[in-house]
């Protein structure tokens, strides 16, 4: 089990880097993340994507206007040295096109680097249920 202070803090991070995406928050996005991200998304047709360009195309979109949570549930924290392995269901609540509450989930696994004091993101996954 990582320590407690480094597992609080790298769930903290990954709640951010969540809720930049919904919010299309692409200053934020880029602070956490590594210029070299590398991903597999279901947006990427099963290829390797790496670099930030894919996903800026997504924030120059905006946001949802209805507003959206965002749960990681039980999230699962392994660290190995300078780099740390983030896993979880990605529960998203949000309006649907009838104005009703809708539940969307995804798996994801996102990877983290520390350089110095901070952590950096250098990879996720994501897979649809
Ligand atoms: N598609 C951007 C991200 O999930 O990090």
């Amino acid at each position: 089990m990582p320590q407690d202070a480094t597992r609080e803090d790298l769930l903290s991070l990954t709640q951010k880097l969540l809720n930049a995406i919904s919010a299309a928050d692409w200053k934020t996005y880029e602070q956490l993340c590594d210029p070299s991200l590398t991903c597999f998304e279901p947006e990427a047709r099963g290829h390797l994507v790496e670099g930030l360009g894919f996903h800026r195309y997504y924030f120059d979109l905006g946001a949802s206007k209805s507003a959206v949570n965002i749960t990681m549930v039980e999230p699962h924290v392994r660290v190995m040295g300078d780099v740390a392995v983030v896993s979880y269901v990605r529960l998203v609540q949000k309006l649907g096109p009838d104005s009703a509450p809708v539940t969307s989930q995804c798996e994801e696994t996102r990877v983290w680097q520390r350089r110095g004091d901070a952590w950096r993101h250098v990879h996720f996954h994501r897979s649809l249920p």
